[in-house]
């Protein structure tokens, strides 16, 4: 007897309700268990049906493994989930959040604080679209992406991640599920996932709720607002995300009143799935149910019965999926966890595989290889570094804008730390979860791109530190210096101080005093601009974290595309002023520079 599940003509929601009608208790909590890539085995997905394998930060099948690797890597897994008794695809997931990041050779985006300032829609959505394509060459399906966290406070190490404090602008920037997942037809029913076809893939919207909010933004800290805040503030991006067929949404590690979100039966439940009528799934962070626990985690069984009642439907394990599925395979037996529960969460997860199409075409696509890195979304990465500069200063006084620089002047000097190296200018979440240093791919650093444009005259003196007498020597016309912070991503990132690293302010400082300076800041949020600073320099430009086209900086600093950037979020005068911010993180005391300032050139 053919199955209604595998008939790709009968209605989704049919499909659903024949296949849950023949899985198991096991088969169910099978699917319901996401595990590391490093401890998935045959046997693991086809006895226990698991329903979902993810890549961690970095977790590739080999240093540098192109895309074909991975979708070798992924189809092998894919092909063993296939054997199992009823032969339910598995999902594979992966933290593409501007761009295929952890694939060598993908293009690398502006990560969100940089397309924040562009406040360009549709930007964000083609940059979705193209890195949907990227991923799916690389045989995953599924990525979780992406943050919509309104940041409050630029202490918070993920503020990079999010495009903007302000919610308005956060809400705009949602395009970006479009483009990853194509965007849904008139009448789409409210709620519904959506997947257009074999270039999109499934996305996430993340952190459910607030996690942008936190106390002095401590990562995985605490949001303390009433819920008319905290819906005002940070749950209306999530509407947009479900009013564009968002498939999954990732609940957040951090509490909402001291209420963690992952065991947050009112907001998970009650809320996004019942209020919101959210219908994809609810996705767990990595282990973060294990936060349930006391201390100990000696009572991991009552995490387990925490996060699957409040309404998480898969959980990110991680690695030890075997006690998981004995806790939770316990509870269902004990009544502590209705088997209703284990059913809405199960039907999400196999909608969601439907819409996807991964019953129909579970394995990867080799003809999308060569779109990997192709001068075409290379081109659109330009375009998006171009949009996202944001020029802070131009000229000593306006009458004289100092940039856009002259191509053809005769001797220049380029110095920092920062201008001549990939990694840092690609950030966090960069082949590995907290990024790297050096020619970590493929792409154009700031100095590549200034050696690119210059006319065949000019002499560029390179230093990454200038010694006294490279300054000294009085035959150099401008200097450009590209400084700012190192990567780092989560907890790594929380930085309470936020000034430009030593090295950085002191080769400003040294050049600036002899020669007329250019300054790039290369940081994944507003950093202390001393008065010195903005004193002795000729023009100031916030670059963000642009990724891997560096041309998109040379572009602009060399007149050939105008500023367009607008800040997504306050420049503070000093992290004195952080802490006078009310709830809603509008400081009331006077910033450097405002929400949406821009220079441009006349
Ligand atoms: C991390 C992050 C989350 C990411 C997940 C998988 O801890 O909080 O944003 O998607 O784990 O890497």
């Amino acid at each position: 007897m053919d199955f209604v599940y595998k008939n790709p003509n009968e209605p989704i929601e049919a499909r659903v309700r024949d296949l849950l009608s023949c899985m198991t208790l096991k088969e169910k909590i099978g699917q319901m268990t996401q595990i590391e890539r490093t401890v998935a085995t045959p046997s693991s997905l086809i006895d226990l049906s698991i329903g979902s394998i993810l890549s961690g930060g970095g977790s590739a099948p080999f240093e540098n493994a192109m895309s074909s690797d991975w979708a070798d890597m992924v189809d092998g897994f894919q092909k063993s989930a296939l054997e199992s008794r009823l032969g339910i695809p598995l999902i594979y997931g992966i933290d593409a959040v501007h761009g295929n990041n952890n694939v060598y050779g993908a293009t690398i985006f502006p990560h969100n604080i940089g397309l924040g300032a562009t406040r360009d829609a549709d930007l964000a959505r083609r940059i979705g679209a193209a890195t949907a394509l990227e991923v799916k060459a690389s045989g995953v399906h599924y990525t979780f992406a992406p943050c919509v966290a309104v940041s409050k406070d630029p202490r918070w190490g993920r503020c990079f991640e999010s495009y903007s404090e302000d919610t308005e602008i956060v809400r705009k920037m949602t395009s970006f599920v479009s483009g990853l997942q194509g965007h849904p037809p008139e009448g789409h029913k409210h709620g519904y996932p959506f997947v257009a076809g074999r270039e999109n893939v499934v996305a996430c919207a993340k952190h459910f709720v607030g996690d942008g909010g936190t106390y002095k933004g401590v990562n995985e800290g605490d949001t303390v607002l009433s819920y008319e805040e905290l819906e005002k503030i940070h749950m209306t991006p999530y509407l947009d995300c479900i009013s564009q067929g968002v498939s999954t949404i990732m609940a957040s590690y951090s509490s909402w009143n001291g209420h963690k979100l992952h065991g947050d039966h009112f907001l998970l439940t009650e809320i996004l799935k019942e209020k919101l009528g959210f219908k994809g799934f609810v996705i767990s962070d990595y282990e973060g149910i294990d936060q349930l626990c006391d201390p100990h985690g000696s009572d991991y069984r009552h995490c387990v019965s925490s996060a699957i009642n409040a309404g998480i439907d898969m959980v990110m394990v991680g690695v030890r999926f075997e006690q998981f599925i004995e806790d939770l395979t316990s509870l269902v037996e004990s009544g502590e966890v209705p088997i209703s529960r284990i059913d809405d969460a199960v039907e999400r997860i196999l909608r969601v595989k439907f819409v996807a199409g991964l019953f129909e075409f579970p394995l990867s696509d080799s003809s999308l290889l060569d779109i990997v890195g192709c001068e075409l979304h290379r081109d659109l990465a330009r375009e998006a570094v171009r949009k996202s500069l944001v020029l802070l200063k131009n000229g000593k006084d306006c009458s004289k804008p100092f940039l856009p620089l002259d191509m053809n002047a005769k001797r220049i000097l380029v110095t920092g730390t920062h201008v001549d190296n990939l990694g840092y200018q690609c950030g966090g979440w960069t082949k590995t979860g907290r990024g790297g240093s050096g020619r970590i791919t493929i792409g154009t650093t700031i100095l590549d791109a200034i050696k690119a444009t210059v006319g065949v005259e000019t002499e560029v003196v390179y230093k990454p530190y200038p010694s006294k007498d490279t300054i000294e020597n009085n035959r150099i016309s401008f200097a450009i210096v590209a400084v700012g912070e190192v990567p780092y991503s989560e907890t790594s990132g929380d930085n309470s101080v936020l000034r430009i690293p030593v090295d950085g302010a002191e080769i400003i400082s040294s050049v600036a005093d002899k020669i007329p300076t250019l300054v790039i800041l290369i940081s994944g949020r507003p950093l202390v601009l001393e008065p010195w600073l903005l004193e002795k320099t000729e023009a100031v430009v916030a670059a963000w974290l642009p990724g891997t086209e560096g041309q998109g900086i040379t572009d602009v600093i060399y007149g050939s595309h105008n500023f367009k950037g607008q800040l997504p979020r306050t420049w503070f005068r000093g992290v004195e002023h952080l802490d006078h911010q009310p709830n809603d993180g509008v400081s009331s005391s006077e910033p450097l520079f405002p929400l949406g300032f821009g220079l441009r050139y006349n």
